[in-house]
């Protein structure tokens, strides 16, 4: 019997074919994810999930899928929506796919701490509603990228990227991160998030998501803020409160928040974030170029075949924690 494989959305035909050629593979074809009873029946007898962050893979799904199951590969480098802990104790191998998305998520982090800063959504709204009727030298003013002070929380991969990008673009650039991180990319570490939110007029999140990191940004910390500051999140929503993230945009706390990422994914359409023009709201694309995307399911395959032929996949989170 050969072995069988869940690709959980879907995803880039050739890829697709490369499994096909090793495995008994059934891809969810419907653009929608699967509701949680669909993917609890279609993981039975799997030996393996290609899982996106729309599928929360936890104790009971790989339960659901029974002994056969040996590896979940994530197409994508956060893997918050799969329990790591009880993969490792089911000896499931995680895979993910770091490195490829980096240069990525940074050219749109940084586009969105531009857009922000120039409030280019809010514009684009004003004049579509026709609101536009001359030039005003006093309105939709905006902030100097060049010369304004950058916070980035989680000096990894992506937010070491994006500082080469701000200090390119003349931003002196400050993060907070749990260690110094091994190369600095002209930023300098501050002492506490405290500092860092106090000294930044723009605050870009690139940290996991963790039970360390969520609610990292709630009331106390949006307080700690600047009245002009900007707030960019592109890793993942539940590291903002998002209530308190409302309560601060409305009340003036903050000036702007452009958010790639929301908490929960999608936004409800009759969230007060939605009507209010000091925000721009994305649907989590900052991985999303067909270079990306492409590389990303290749590494996501790769991870699964060499699963399938009894070795680690190349990119394992819990390589330590296993027994293979
Ligand atoms: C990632 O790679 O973590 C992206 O957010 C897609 O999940």
């Amino acid at each position: 019997m050969p072995p069988r494989v869940l690709v959980t959305r879907r995803q880039f035909e050739d890829q697709m074919d490369r499994l096909r050629a090793a495995a008994d593979t059934v891809v969810l074809t419907r653009p929608e994810p699967a509701t949680r009873e669909e993917l609890l029946e279609a993981v039975k007898g799997v030996t393996a999930i290609f899982a996106h962050i729309t599928d929360s893979i936890d104790a009971d799904v790989m339960d659901a899928a029974g002994d056969s199951l040996k590896v979940i590969a994530e197409f994508g480098v956060g893997y918050d929506n799969i329990d790591a802990a009880a993969a490792s104790e089911r000896n499931i191998a995680v895979g993910n796919t770091p490195g490829v998305l980096t240069e990525t998520t940074a050219d749109f982090a940084f586009a969105l701490i531009q857009a922000a800063a120039r409030r280019l959504a809010e514009s684009d709204r004003f004049v579509r509603r026709g609101e536009w009727k001359w030039f005003d030298p006093l309105d939709l003013l905006g902030l100097d990228i060049n010369g304004s002070t950058l916070g980035i929380i989680g000096m990894g991969r992506i937010g070491s990227s994006v500082a080469d990008r701000a200090v390119a673009s003349g931003m002196r650039v400050i993060y907070y991160n749990r260690n110094r991180a091994g190369d600095e990319h002209g930023a300098e570490l501050v002492g506490s998030l405290g500092e860092l939110l106090a000294q930044s007029d723009f605050v870009t999140l690139h940290c996991p998501l963790t039970p360390e990191t969520q609610g990292l940004i709630g009331a106390e910390e949006l307080k700690q803020m600047q009245s002009h500051a900007v707030l960019i999140n592109t890793a993942r929503g539940p590291v903002v409160d998002m209530e308190a993230l409302t309560a601060a945009l409305a009340d003036g706390e903050i000036a702007y928040a452009a958010l790639d990422v929301t908490d929960p994914e999608p936004i409800p359409t009759d969230h007060a974030l939605l009507k209010m023009d000091n925000v721009t709201l994305l649907p989590h694309i900052a991985s999303a170029t067909v270079g990306t995307r492409r590389k990303m399911s290749e590494m996501t395959v790769d991870n699964i075949l060499a699963a399938l032929e009894g070795n680690l996949p190349p990119n394992c989170v819990n390589a330590d924690e296993i027994n293979w």
